[in-house]
């Protein structure tokens, strides 16, 4: 059944850190935003749109709102939802005191659906509507993941954890046993609506030559599948990565050497990439997640995101929670803390870049530019609602906003979870903030 949405609207149809804004920019001041069976059918200015929609057609309207096109984080560990802010020490301590303690809880699958659900009202409360999701070890905590996003037809990426060593013995798998459970899930649920799959060794680290050698191998074998890792975060972290593979030149040439560099290769993190790693990234097509509230928090340094975007070559890249490395669900807070992790590097990203970054920005870096991230007729029809007044403080300074550019950029430094109104997946209203629409302000689950 067909349903619109109206009030002020923006997408971005190109990127804002090599092109001009006014090349890249689609606002509407006044907009009807049309949704059937899951896709955008109309788009554009209300006044031009409204005579062509069958009077029956449900309108619903957004008033001191801004519509956009759902965010986009492509790089977040649903199991860590539950150590959110676990306190002290940088990435490798922080992993072995609470991360590989809590991921053993995901061996049981009821579990492990438990925590899919709190973590996806999670990212629909901070209208994130697409992530790329690493899950644990255990094939079930896939299962789970998967079972939940199918509830709500959400369009994620995720993948069991490939990890045969450093890591406590409940949490490892074999070279062998990895690479044919993560083949049965691939099987299973890459595809599967809006389901994709992504190999997911944890990082180098954590795999031995074998397992990167068939992780490699099993994504090769399905193209159109992703892969997704970490890399070059902390400088403990490459320092133990090149010391465990000490053939290779750098810690990008060892994923380079095991095939997983190339188009949907997905890395968290490269905070410490040389310009050496930036050419071997843009030129195999792989992208990088920047993470801004991770890498603060696990004090990792200042990624150098001008460099990544405006460099030559460039490289594709999104923005990223990390969470639990990261301390919010919301992209509005990654903007916030990617603004100020520019600017201790000279660089002042700007509103659009940023809300670019968010969405189709993202989409890109997951080659996914096509079906998600923007709004407009044909695209999958994930579209938040971003609430102006959400709060008394936003209300009063989004009053004195003289600008579209003023007004996103407080929006980005002022706004969280809290100013997201409703969030619609797939053409559904699953999350509306302030009204009962199912099992309280969600339905579906
Ligand atoms: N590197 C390897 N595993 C992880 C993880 O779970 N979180 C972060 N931030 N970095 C990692
Ligand atoms: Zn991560």
């Amino acid at each position: 059944m067909q349903k619109a949405i109206r009030g002020r609207a923006l997408t971005y149809r190109d990127n804002p850190f090599t092109r001009s804004v006014r090349d890249c920019l689609h606002y509407e001041e006044d907009a009807l935003l049309v949704m059937e069976a899951g896709q955008i059918t109309g788009f554009g200015a209300a006044d031009e749109m409204l005579p062509t929609l069958s009077p029956e057609v449900p309108i619903t309207r957004y008033e001191d709102a801004l519509i956009c096109p759902g965010f986009i984080d492509c790089h977040v560990h649903y199991p860590q939802t539950e150590m959110i802010g676990a306190y002290g020490k940088q990435l490798i301590d922080w992993l072995n005191k609470y991360t590989f303690v809590t991921e053993q809880k995901f061996a049981d699958k009821a579990y492990a659906l438990a925590t899919a659900e709190v973590f996806l009202k999670e990212l629909l409360r901070a209208g994130t509507t697409t992530a790329g999701v690493f899950c644990t070890v255990h094939p079930q905590s896939v299962d789970a993941f998967f079972e939940t996003t199918a509830k709500i037809n959400m369009r994620t990426i995720a993948g069991k954890l490939l990890m045969d060593r450093q890591a406590p013995e409940a949490l490892r798998d074999t070279a062998q046993s990895g690479y044919d459970d993560s083949k049965a899930l691939m099987e299973k649920w890459h595809g599967a609506g809006r389901a994709l799959y992504a190999v997911t060794p944890r990082f180098a680290p954590t795999s031995t030559e074998a397992q990167m050698e068939l992780a490699g191998a099993l994504w090769r074998e399905y193209p159109g599948s992703y892969l997704q890792s970490h890399i070059s975060e902390n400088l403990s972290e490459i320092d133990w990565a090149m010391s465990l593979f000490p053939g290779r030149k750098s810690y990008a040439d060892i994923y380079d050497h095991y095939g997983q560099l190339g188009p949907r290769a997905i890395y968290g993190h490269g905070v410490h990439f040389t310009e050496d790693d930036f050419r071997l990234f843009a030129e195999t097509g792989t992208a990088l997640a920047h993470c801004p509230t991770s890498n603060l928090f696990l004090g990792s340094g200042l990624f150098r995101l001008e460099r990544a975007m405006t460099g030559t070559p460039s490289v594709r890249t999104g923005l990223a929670t990390d969470l639990g490395g990261g301390t919010n669900f919301s992209q509005l807070v990654s903007m916030n803390e990617a603004y100020k992790t520019a600017q201790l590097n000279g660089f002042a990203l700007n509103a659009h870049q940023a809300f670019y970054l968010a969405t189709r920005g993202s989409a890109e870096a997951l080659y996914l530019e096509d079906k998600i991230g923007s709004l407009g007729v044909g695209f999958e029809a994930d579209v938040i609602v971003l609430d102006l007044k959400a709060t008394p403080l936003l209300s009063y300074r989004t009053g004195h906003a003289e600008s579209l550019e003023e007004l996103l950029f407080v929006l980005m430094m002022l706004g969280d979870d809290r100013a997201v109104r409703a969030t619609y997946v797939a053409g559904e209203r699953v999350y509306e903030r302030d009204v009962e629409i199912g099992g309280g302000n969600f339905s579906g689950f």
